[in-house]
């Protein structure tokens, strides 16, 4: 067994607000007559709540074959036989033998759509769910913010660490991606925008537009901070922005030049999602970045 897959699954049932939220969604949609599919099922965390609801039964879908096994000793130590049923396999070649009236799915990446979840989902969903039938979570935006942060995680952005200028290391810094968990909440110097919309149909970053971000204050602009807030259900949301306890998904930082900013200044920007699995690698997500000036002069 791959230990890699226990911790990373460790680390998501550990997310204790991941799994409240997720029950608070389930205990609106599910009831003893609900046939539901729990897509990405993993160590079955989800399909643990909806039988905790009172499922009829659940159809759990899992894609890597070492995770499935996982869940079958699951189901097995727990007598789920007779209520759940493993589908191990691509969710979005899955068949199932009759259509469910709620699927549950947890794919967000840090930023949202990495791990592919609206077209895993679109594609499942119009072979398996229902007519009418519901989708955990409904919703799931990609919002990008300009940020000041304070003191937060500098290190070589500082301009003076210690006493020791640092910008001769900033020019050999490539203008990469890095996660972090974010200990206090940064300064927004504008609206966040919209990057990604799951409700207006996108499904993900590669149609991704440039973004402007207009300024509302004065202040130093230090990253461009990218994170997810899915709607589980109406009321129900769960985001990485700004970072809880026991969070498991980082938030995505595009570190910046220190650099004084006004109100009425735009930040334009624009990630780039790199090809194939090097996408897997944040160092590999990039930004094209442009400030426009209000005051020209
Ligand atoms: C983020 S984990 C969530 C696990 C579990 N649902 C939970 O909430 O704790 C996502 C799981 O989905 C699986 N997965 C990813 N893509 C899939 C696909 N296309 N079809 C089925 N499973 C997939 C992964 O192997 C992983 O176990």
């Amino acid at each position: 067994m791959d230990q890699r897959h226990l911790l990373m699954h460790q680390a998501m049932l550990g997310d204790r607000r991941r799994i409240e939220a997720y029950d608070r969604a389930l205990a609106g949609a599910v009831d003893e007559d609900t046939v539901v599919a729990d897509v990405g099922a993993g160590t079955l965390a989800l399909t643990a709540l909806a039988l905790r609801h009172g499922a009829a039964h659940v159809y759990a879908v899992e894609a890597d074959p070492q995770v499935a096994a996982v869940a079958d000793r699951i189901i097995k130590a727990n007598d789920w036989d007779d209520r759940v049923t493993l589908v191990v396999g691509d969710a979005r070649l899955a068949r199932l033998p009759r259509q469910v009236d709620v699927t549950v799915c947890e794919l967000m990446g840090n930023l949202g759509p990495e791990e592919d979840m609206a077209r895993i989902l679109r594609t499942f969903n119009r072979r398996n769910l229902r007519p009418g039938g519901v989708v955990v979570p409904e919703r799931v935006v990609t919002r990008l913010a300009a940020v000041q942060f304070d003191d937060e995680g500098w290190g070589i952005w500082s301009d003076d660490f210690l006493g020791m200028r640092l910008d001769v290391v900033q020019e050999l810094v490539e203008p990469s991606a890095h996660l972090h968990f974010l200990s206090r909440e940064p300064v927004l110097l504008g609206e966040p925008a919209v990057l990604v919309d799951t409700a207006r149909g996108d499904t993900g970053l590669r149609a991704a537009r440039p973004l402007a971000l207009p300024l509302e204050r004065d202040g130093t602009l230090h990253a461009v901070l990218g994170y997810f807030t899915a709607t589980l259900a109406p009321g129900i949301e769960l985001s990485n922005m700004p970072s809880y306890l026991g969070c498991n998904w980082a938030v995505f930082v595009w570190p910046l030049r220190h650099t004084r900013v006004a109100a009425g200044d735009t930040v334009h920007v624009r990630p780039r999602r790199p090809e194939g699995p090097a996408a897997r690698d944040v160092t590999r997500w990039r930004l094209d970045c442009h400030l426009d000036r209000a005051d020209k002069r």
